[in-house]
This record gives structure tokens, sequence and C-alpha cells, in this order.
């Protein structure tokens, strides 16, 4: 049986850790959408373009070519040949991203990019509006959460293992305030689809979602 699985969440909820785990078992194609924005992103602010103003925000995503390709080490994401796989990790990127994928017309082309990336199915795709607007018709539709606190701690063990230094009171006010963002935009907001399971993390393992996930899968 070939399906779709999507995946939705606030910041950090371990969307991207678990769509990889379950990409990688059941050999399916993992779409990481939250890339594509930051790509965007990262490709206004070199720019020095203003992230507020949709048409030149549009007209540079109009000139991108988002690729996203999977690696031994990861997904690996390039814009127009550069590869930017770090790059729209930083913390600038992160900070403003949800500028950019604020506007309309820049939504309307990345569900359009995405939606040709999951035509033959087979796929796991995490981001914001996933089970609501780009894969309506997945058949399985997860939403997770996991308190601000615990979501903090975890991006801020995953600094420090990759050997940078995060300040985790200050990662708390941020991830809350992207969350809100995304949450109150007008377009396609963060919110759970009416047919999404929501999952809780805050107190499971990686591998408890993935089971979880995968008892969905298989009803
Ligand atoms: O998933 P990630 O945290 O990398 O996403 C970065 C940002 O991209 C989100 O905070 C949100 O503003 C935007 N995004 C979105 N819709 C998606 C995926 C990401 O608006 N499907």
């Amino acid at each position: 049986r070939t399906i779709s699985i999507a995946i939705d969440g606030p910041a950090a909820a371990g969307k991207s850790t678990v769509a990889k785990i379950l990409a990688e078992d059941y050999s399916y194609l993992y779409i990481d959408t939250g890339a594509m924005y930051r790509a965007l992103t990262y490709m206004v602010l070199k720019k020095n373009e203003d992230l507020e103003n949709e048409a030149a925000v549009k007209e540079i995503l109009s000139d991108a070519h988002i690729e996203l390709v999977p690696s031994e080490s990861g997904q690996l994401v390039f814009v127009n040949g550069e590869n930017v796989t770090e790059q729209i990790r930083s913390h600038e990127v992160t900070n403003s991203v949800s500028i950019a994928a604020k506007h309309a017309s820049v939504r309307e082309e990345m569900v359009k990019r995405q939606q040709d990336m999951a035509v033959n199915g087979r796929v796991v795709m995490d981001g914001r509006d996933i089970g609501t607007h780009v894969l309506p018709n997945a058949e399985v539709k997860i939403f997770l959460r996991a308190s601000v606190t615990e979501r903090a701690k975890r991006r801020h063990e995953e600094n420090l293992s990759k050997g940078f230094t995060s300040d985790l009171a200050q990662l708390e006010l941020e991830i809350e305030r992207r969350d809100k963002l995304d949450s109150e935009r007008e377009v396609a907001p963060l919110k759970k689809a009416e047919d999404a399971v929501e999952i809780d993390t805050t107190s499971l393992s990686i591998q408890g979602v993935v089971d979880e996930i995968k008892k969905i899968v298989q009803e």
C-alpha cells in the first residue's frame, strides 16, 4: 500500500527527526518543507531585500531553483546550485523565516512545488500546513506537540552536540515568537488538520514517537 505521511506541528517539536526515520524505514522520500522557506529567506537576506515586501520576495522565489537532495549525512539543500544546507539553519534565517512564509503568493508557489515533489506518493513531508493545504488527501496525518520548555531543551542539546552554545531561556522566547507568527498569519496558519492524529511528545522518546506513528500507518 502506497501512502503519503503528513507531519505538522510547531517549531522544534521533533518533526524532522521523526520524519527522517520514517522515510528511511519505509524507503520513502523525505521532504522538509521548512528547508524550502529557509532557503528562500536565505536568498532574500543575501540580496538585502526587505522580507516584508511580498512582490520582491515572490520574485526571488520565482528565480530560485530549490533542491532537496538526500545524502549519507542527511538532506542537502541547494539554491541555484549553491549548497546552503548549513546557512539556512543560522540564527538570522531562523528568526526571519516566518516573515517570508506569511505572504500568500509565496505560499501558493511553495505549495505547488511541494505537491509536484509528492506526486508519486511514498513521501513523508513535514511542515506547518501539510495536512491542511499541501497534502489534504494524505492517508496519514500527524500533528506533533510538545511543551515549549521541552522543545527549547531539545534544541539546546542539539546545538551543544554540534558545538554551538545557546541560551535556553533565549531559545524558548524565540520558539514562542516563531510559533505565534506561524499560528497567527492570515494564510494557511499553523493548525492541526481536522483529521490529523495529535501526539504529545513531551515525555516520549524519538523511537516512542516513531512507533506510535507506525501503529497509525498500519491501521
Ligand atoms: O520546519 P522549520 O522550523 O524549518 O520551518 C521554518 C519556518 O518555515 C517556519 O517557522 C514557518 O514560518 C515556515 N514554514 C511554513 N510552512 C511549512 C513549513 C515551514 O510556513 N510547511
